[in-house]
């Protein structure tokens, strides 16, 4: 094993507003498994590099935006790995020294190939894909995000490190292949609260198509689907958008509970998770919070808002 999940740990958090309501709040420290590699980048990826090494393949291709935490985390296990990686970028204009994150990725040994956008939006079209793997033979594709299959049941892993059993688990959404992987995991009680960080976006709808990538029936599918809500309320205005009561938030959740948080992610679904409790008026209930990483980014966030955090 590559990376080791124990220092994943299990935090309590005590928040005055949830332990009046008797709620312990515990959160899965994902976060710390490694500072590049974080989250549920590790998560995702964990399977797909053991299917590269299993393919004989020399290294893994996939797909990220500029400021990608995905690109950063392959680039990074690849290395640790003894792997080559190449990431396909979105943004013709952009270059190995347009961001700290590209940079690092260079650093790491990741070949960089800088598409345009309307290249880019092929990204999951089979004869796109096709054609890329003719011209590396060599790698294993994994799709932006890590959202494939073998990410899924990565995620699955997460739960059976919990010793107790939480009633209620709440998560950030984006591809929605770390919530899929969970929902795979939960039994009949336990309820899984998606947060979708992007406007008009249904955790649902996703995760129902990343199941049907399972040989579950769809019948089995939809029993899964009913332990879990879409809180779509949440994106606060939509992809890396925020405001100074997100900024705030995390500012107090990093300084009051030591829990530090990033606006694009984790900040949200936090947000979402308080303000449900009150909303749904929950009581006397264990709360998992999975903590998914992305502190890299936070760090830039919070230089350029010239808050003194991080
Ligand atoms: C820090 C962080 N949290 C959550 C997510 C969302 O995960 P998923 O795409 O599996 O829904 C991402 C994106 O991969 C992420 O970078």
């Amino acid at each position: 094993m590559l990376l080791s999940t124990q220092q994943s740990i299990t935090q309590e958090v005590h928040i005055p507003e949830l332990m009046d309501r008797n709620i312990r709040l515990l959160v899965k420290r994902d976060d710390l498994i490694h500072n590049e590699v974080s989250g549920n980048k590790w998560r995702k990826l964990k399977y797909n590099l053991e299917q590269c090494v299993s393919l004989r393949k020399e290294g893994v291709l996939t797909f990220g935006g500029a400021f990608s935490n995905h690109l950063l985390a392959t680039a990074s296990a690849c290395k640790l790995a003894g792997l080559k990686s190449i990431g396909i970028v979105r943004g013709e204009e952009l270059n190995v020294n347009s961001n700290d994150t590209l940079s690092r990725c260079a650093e790491l040994g990741m070949q960089l190939l800088f598409v345009t956008r309307d290249e880019y939006l092929l990204k999951e079209e089979k004869q796109y894909l096709e054609e890329l793997q003719l011209k590396f033979p060599g790698f294993y594709l994994v799709p932006e995000g890590g959202s494939n299959y073998l990410g899924m049941i990565g995620c699955q892993e997460i739960l059976s490190e919990i010793e107790v059993s939480p009633d209620i688990i709440v998560v950030a959404a984006g591809t929605s292949t770390t919530a899929a992987g969970i929902c795979l995991s939960l039994d009949e009680m336990q309820r899984l609260w998606v947060v979708p960080v992007l406007k008009s976006y249904s955790a649902t709808d996703n995760i129902r198509a990343l199941l049907s990538r399972t040989a579950f029936e769809s019948d089995m599918i939809e029993d899964y689907l009913e332990r879990v809500t879409s809180l779509e309320e949440y994106h606060f205005g939509g992809y890396a958008k925020y405001d100074n009561t997100l900024l705030d938030l995390i500012e107090e959740s990093y300084f009051k509970y030591e829990l530090p948080l990033d606006p694009i992610y984790t900040g949200k679904a936090f947000y979402g998770l308080l303000n449900e409790v009150k909303k749904q008026d929950v009581k006397n209930t264990i709360i998992l919070f999975i903590h998914t990483g992305g502190l890299q980014g936070a760090k830039e966030i919070f230089q350029k808002e010239k808050r003194a955090i991080y």
